[in-house]
């Protein structure tokens, strides 16, 4: 087949590609990410870039390559690398992880697996190993009778008996390693969310974190949100493609925790996986089509332990990787490991844990009872749909307050704003509605009314785009403007809408108030960078004083870290995914009415 050149600036990398292909996948050969919010049907406009030598403008995921091209990539279509939370609460549990180094000196090392199985059991009572035929295999390669250092047996906990309590167990004996490395053995903790990925290496002897990496979803480039990956994976070859952008994601990170750490990956013995139940299906390359249309059902709702080699997943190649029980089709192990970490099962008061993403997961409840949601909030709060939206990335405000007769604005790196994200959005709907220049309906009030309440310089922000109402937040020196428009507005009204609905029908089914909540933890990057005051205002919270609202980090790479490094917290997992009940929000008969009192600011 022909192949072309293809070179991107101004990063100057240049690659050659089939005639036919997409420009968006030449730019992911070059390792470059572009927006691509809708997946590529060429709906969005996100992903433009520029033919040279004339400029002419192409949108990426539509335009095929047909001969040697040179293009420059604008700033705003390409997939900044954001601020991502990679830090969590630290919760101190007892160390006791399902996988364990067990030596076995010079003289009690047999080439035989019977006598090297009894040999282990009786070096500790009440546990029990079985030498898998792998390992057997492995110790007729290795001799043993040169083998003056001994030997280190690597003991995984069967994960098909289910009493992860008791204090007898079985281990499964994986692989041996010479002489004796006891003192090596090293976990992993990844958290997959739709739009990054948080990576841990964790000491499985002590449970200190040695290193955090992180990066961009690489699959974003198949779509920003679970429903376009979902629509794009609907042939196993691009499930495959989806697949294989995760675990080569994850294999990137290892190195550079590695890296960082000094360890060789064959140390790492242990992976929690935790994502949404798209993720999760996904890296584990299980059907996801399902979930794309009603009722929205996961595959499997199941913890899954697979081998690391079946999974090319480079660490130890006999190593175990656990994914976390998923709650629903959009209701997934993250949020068990979010409410692990934050101790929902414990919670003696009313407690909600809020998950703001691209979808919202809420959990309300107590120790005796816990429901969780779902609510499709739109990907507005990550910038998507919003005229001048982008991610939280160098160049967007991410905070808005007025200040001297006019508003002051907090951009990310300090630089000329050119975009805004979503803590800046709800600060400047709080703001627009403080200041009454937008109604509780959500439209704007004519200018005319406004005038004699409103400073000049704020008065001087409410212009007209496109024949809308906008309000202008920046306009920089080389003429670009950042505003909201009305339609920005209405976006922000249904995002939070579908959060806030989705607290009501959980607040209906305990028959409590708002008030009755005693605590609001806000999980996630986004949850991190937003101002509780302006998400109490725009409604986007329940109303509660602010001092009941805690903000708990990256709890879903917390609450991996408990699973990986305890079998007591892994058991809890279990019980908190049955425990939870789930709650299909739309089939509620209260819905609608609930939805359109929910978009009223
Ligand atoms: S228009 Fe190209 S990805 Fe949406």
């Amino acid at each position: 087949m022909k192949h072309f050149n293809v070179i991107f600036k101004p990063d100057g990398k240049e690659i050659s590609i089939h005639a036919g292909a997409t420009l968006i996948e030449a730019a992911s050969q070059a390792g470059i990410i572009l927006n691509s919010v809708c997946g590529g049907k060429g709906i969005c406009q996100k992903c433009v870039l520029q033919l040279e030598p004339r400029g002419q403008r192409v949108l990426a995921c539509q335009h095929v390559v047909q001969n040697d091209l040179t293009v420059t990539i604008p700033a705003d279509s390409r997939f900044f690398e954001q601020k991502i939370l990679e830090h969590g609460i630290d919760r101190q549990i007892k160390v006791h992880p399902t996988v364990c180094k067990r030596y076995l000196k010079q003289r009690l090392c047999h080439g035989n697996p019977k006598v090297l199985e009894a040999n282990l059991n009786k070096a500790s009572s009440n546990q029990v190993h079985l030498i898998s035929s792998q390992a057997a295999d492995q110790l007729k390669q290795l001799d043993l009778h040169t083998l003056s250092e001994g030997l280190t047996a690597i003991c995984h906990l069967d994960p098909r008996l289910d009493d992860l309590d008791s204090q007898s167990n079985t281990y499964t004996v994986r692989s041996f390693e010479r002489g004796d490395t006891t003192g090596k053995i090293f976990g992993l903790t990844v958290d997959v969310g739709t739009t990054t990925v948080v990576a841990k290496l964790i000491n499985m002897a002590d449970g200190r974190c040695e290193a955090t990496q992180a990066t961009i979803n690489p699959q974003s480039q198949y779509g920003d949100d679970v429903v376009n990956r979902i629509a794009y994976a609907k042939t196993g070859a691009k499930l495959d493609e989806l697949n294989s952008a995760i675990t080569e994601c994850i294999n990137g990170l290892t190195v550079r925790l590695c890296g960082q750490a000094c360890i060789d990956a064959k140390y790492i013995y242990e992976m929690c996986v935790v994502g949404n139940t798209t993720m999760n299906h996904i890296f584990l390359r299980l059907p996801i089509t399902q979930l794309g249309r009603a009722p929205y059902e996961a595959f499997s709702l199941d913890a899954h332990d697979v081998r690391a080699d079946e999974l090319k997943v480079e660490m130890n190649p006999a190593g175990n990787i656990h994914t976390v029980e998923n709650i629903a089709g959009f209701v997934g192990g993250d949020t068990i490991a979010v409410a692990l970490a934050v101790d929902m099962d414990g919670a003696e008061d009313v407690t909600l844990a809020v998950d703001i993403g691209t979808n919202g997961e809420l959990v309300l409840g107590t120790k005796d009872k816990l429901y969780a949601v779902s609510c499709a909030a739109g990907p507005a709060f990550e910038g998507a749909r919003i005229r001048c939206g982008s991610r939280a990335a160098e160049g967007a405000i991410e905070a808005i307050v007025v200040n001297n007769g006019d508003i002051v604005l907090d951009v990310i790196g300090n630089c000329a704003p050119r975009s805004i994200c979503g803590s800046g959005l709800i600060d400047a709907v709080a703001v627009l509605l403080d200041l009454g220049i937008i109604d509780a309906t959500g439209r704007f009030i004519e200018p005319g009314k406004v005038q004699d309440k409103l400073p000049a310089a704020i008065l001087s922000r409410i212009i007209e785009k496109d024949g809308q109402p906008a309000f202008l937040l920046a306009k920089n020196a080389d003429g670009r403007a950042v505003y909201l428009t009305q339609r920005d507005i209405r976006e922000v009204q249904l995002a939070k809408g579908a959060i806030r609905t989705g607290f009501k029908i959980l607040l209906n089914r305990f028959d409590l108030e708002d008030s009755d909540i005693k605590l609001i933890l806000l999980a996630g990057a986004f949850g991190n960078y937003i101002r509780p005051e302006s998400a109490l205002r725009i409604g986007l919270l329940p109303h509660v004083p602010v001092d009941r609202i805690r903000f708990v980090g990256n709890a879903a790479s917390s609450g991996a870290r408990m699973i990986l490094l305890s079998r007591q917290c892994r058991a809890r997992a279990r019980q908190l995914a049955r425990k939870i009940e789930y709650i299909e929000i739309a089939h509620e008969p209260e819905f609608q009415a609930v939805f359109a009192d929910s978009m009223v600011f």
